[in-house]
């Protein structure tokens, strides 16, 4: 079964389930096994750390697979700021037609993109934002709920709310992102008015996703109550998985108050994800991790997480509310 939507015919996909960016998870493996199962995957820019390297990750994936993919360019808050001039010209250059912005406003890089041909999906916390991503000629939105891993933004707005408001107020389409995990996310999201689901931490506890196997192991043992969020006195708030340096870290939080600088914390997030993504060190710092680890319970691949899926959705449908009409 398909199931066919603005965000399908956009991106040129089967199914409306898209791999979102993730720094030292989204490596060439984890975008071609995405799109491969008739997904979106997408190569996490950052990560590759120059434009050189990007433009090899990206002929890597091509030579993985024959699917769409795309690439996220995160734009952060950063003292020297990464080479994003570099990083867009790899993009264009490598033939990517797909990117997935995030973080601050992509308005100055939209031109050159879309000259190239290049469809921009912006990652968005609010409703405020989502429609700003409209008016500067985003071709879609990805919304994130306060669920989400990573950074969920300053709003505390849950999905179940986030999603049918930008669907009251959005004209393109948008996928509802943060906490989803399966065919009832996916039937959930079409019903509050989304096109599609991004997953992130779901994809990261499959076989193909290049990361070390605690990462997985953790990911499986975790519950719904298991992810903090930290960073919030830095209005840099991130949704991690519980541990050592994050305990570690909070406290400091709490005992600095508003005096909290990131030099304070840093020994606890920055560069940590090689350690953690690479080597399994899990308690080495804050990683990035949804509430949605409480409905993980296997490592499948990603095939038979996608085909698992959309056979689910179906079900849903058909063995499930169909009947309830009757
Ligand atoms: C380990 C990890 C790393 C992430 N890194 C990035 C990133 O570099 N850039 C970005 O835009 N989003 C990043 N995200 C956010 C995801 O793309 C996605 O929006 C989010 O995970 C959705 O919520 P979910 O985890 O509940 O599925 C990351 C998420 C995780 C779990």
């Amino acid at each position: 079964m398909a199931i066919k939507t603005r965000i399908t015919e956009l991106f040129g996909i089967e199914h409306p389930i898209i791999q979102g960016g993730m720094h030292y998870v989204g490596f060439a493996e984890m975008a071609a096994a995405v799109s491969n199962a008739g997904g979106l995957g997408i190569i996490t820019g950052l990560t590759q750390g120059t434009p050189a390297n990007l433009a090899k990750e990206i002929a890597r994936c091509r030579e993985m697979t024959d699917k769409p993919f795309g690439v996220n360019l995160t734009f952060l808050p950063a003292v020297t700021p990464p080479d994003y001039p570099g990083f867009v010209d790899a993009i264009i250059k490598g033939g990517i037609k797909i990117v997935e912005t995030a973080g601050n406003n992509p308005q100055k890089w939209l031109p050159g993109l879309k000259e190239a041909g290049v469809k921009v999906i912006h990652k968005c916390t609010s409703v405020r934002h989502s429609l700003k991503a409209e008016a500067i000629g985003c071709d879609a939105v990805s919304v994130d709920g306060f669920e989400c891993g990573g950074h969920p933004g300053e709003d505390d707005v849950p999905n179940f709310i986030l999603l049918p408001r930008a669907a009251e107020e959005l004209k393109i389409p948008f996928v509802a992102s943060g906490g989803m995990a399966d065919g009832r996310s996916l039937m959930a999201a079409l019903s509050l008015g989304a096109e599609g689901m991004n997953m992130g931490t779901r994809f990261i506890a499959t076989k193909e996703a290049p990361v070390h196997e605690n990462v997985k192991k953790a990911l499986v043992a975790a519950s719904e109550l298991d992810t903090r969020l930290i960073m919030r006195p830095l209005r840099n708030t991130e949704r991690v998985l519980n541990n050592d340096a994050v305990e570690r870290l909070i406290a400091k939080e709490k005992e600095l108050g508003d005096k909290l600088s990131f030099a304070d914390i840093a020994a606890e997030v920055a560069g940590v994800y090689p350690r953690i993504m690479k080597h399994g060190e899990m308690d080495a710092g804050g990683w990035s991790c949804g509430m949605v680890a409480g409905l993980i319970h296997d490592v499948p691949t990603v095939k038979e997480l996608i085909d698992r899926i959309m056979g689910e959705a179906e079900a849903i449908l058909r063995k499930r509310l169909t009947p309830m009409f009757a």
